[in-house]
């Protein structure tokens, strides 16, 4: 699959088949997406992958945190600056609405949104979780450097035909998840991925979300005539 084709056939996908991913097919996406860059080449990457029993008891721990203490862990940090400007907040908002639209479900119908979010700690059916993390002294900029790993598994695995789905959800869990993947203390878990075969039938995964034109974030300048 050429990169640009990947680019293009990615997205969020929130439902999956369970069919099983291999240890062999999720060895050689990290392979791959190991090649992302980093500065100073830190890798400073590190990836806990569930399956089976594993996925299940990070799953289970999850659910017994919120038994205990419905608003999770405290967070180890805003995901979101606490009010959001425009444009990045009308996009937040339409993002809502026509996930929420494309299954049905009104504004109005609160249990029902939330149901949907929850199925976000079930990695939404996918046989396959990984939960990110890094060490707690690393700076912004190896924060980001995990970010261009991530979207590289993301495009590791479109190109062999799976779906994944970066699941901030799981950040409001971050102390529990660190604590039941026996992680240790200076590791912060930041982010976990749902992976598998898509539903591709599912309602929710023929929708596509929206994009701004590239003038609207881009400026082009020396290019015409000298
Ligand atoms: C770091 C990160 C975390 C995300 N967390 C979630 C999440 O917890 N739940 C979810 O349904 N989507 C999550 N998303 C998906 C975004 O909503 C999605 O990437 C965005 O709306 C663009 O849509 P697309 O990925 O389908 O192109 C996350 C995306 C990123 C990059």
């Amino acid at each position: 699959m050429e990169v640009r084709d990947a680019l293009r056939a990615r997205y969020s996908a929130r439902a999956f088949l369970d069919t099983p991913v291999s240890e062999e097919t999720i060895r050689a996406i990290l392979a791959d997406a190991a090649r992302a860059p980093s500065g100073g080449n830190l890798q400073p990457w590190l990836v806990n992958v569930v399956t089976g029993k594993a996925r299940r008891a990070v799953i289970d721990a999850v659910q017994a945190k919120i038994a205990a203490d419905p608003f999770g862990d405290e967070h180890p940090f805003p995901v979101y600056p606490e009010k959001l400007w425009e444009p990045y907040r009308s996009r937040r908002f339409d993002l809502g609405e026509q996930m929420y639209a494309a299954i049905g479900i009104p504004r109005e119908n609160k249990p029902a949104r939330l149901a949907h979010l929850m199925r976000n700690l079930d990695f939404f059916g996918a046989p396959m979780g990984l939960i990110f993390s890094l060490d707690r002294k690393m700076n912004p900029n190896q924060w980001a450097h995990l970010g261009m790993f991530m979207l590289a598994v993301s495009l590791a695995a479109q190109d062999r035909g799976l779906a994944t789905c970066m699941q901030e959800a799981w950040t409001r869990f971050s102390e529990t998840l660190r604590v039941a993947l026996k992680l240790p203390e200076d590791r912060i878990v930041y982010c976990g991925m749902a992976l598998g075969f898509a539903d591709t039938d599912a309602p929710i995964n023929q929708w596509r979300s929206e994009r701004a034109d590239v003038d609207e974030f881009a400026k082009f300048e020396g290019f015409g005539k000298p």
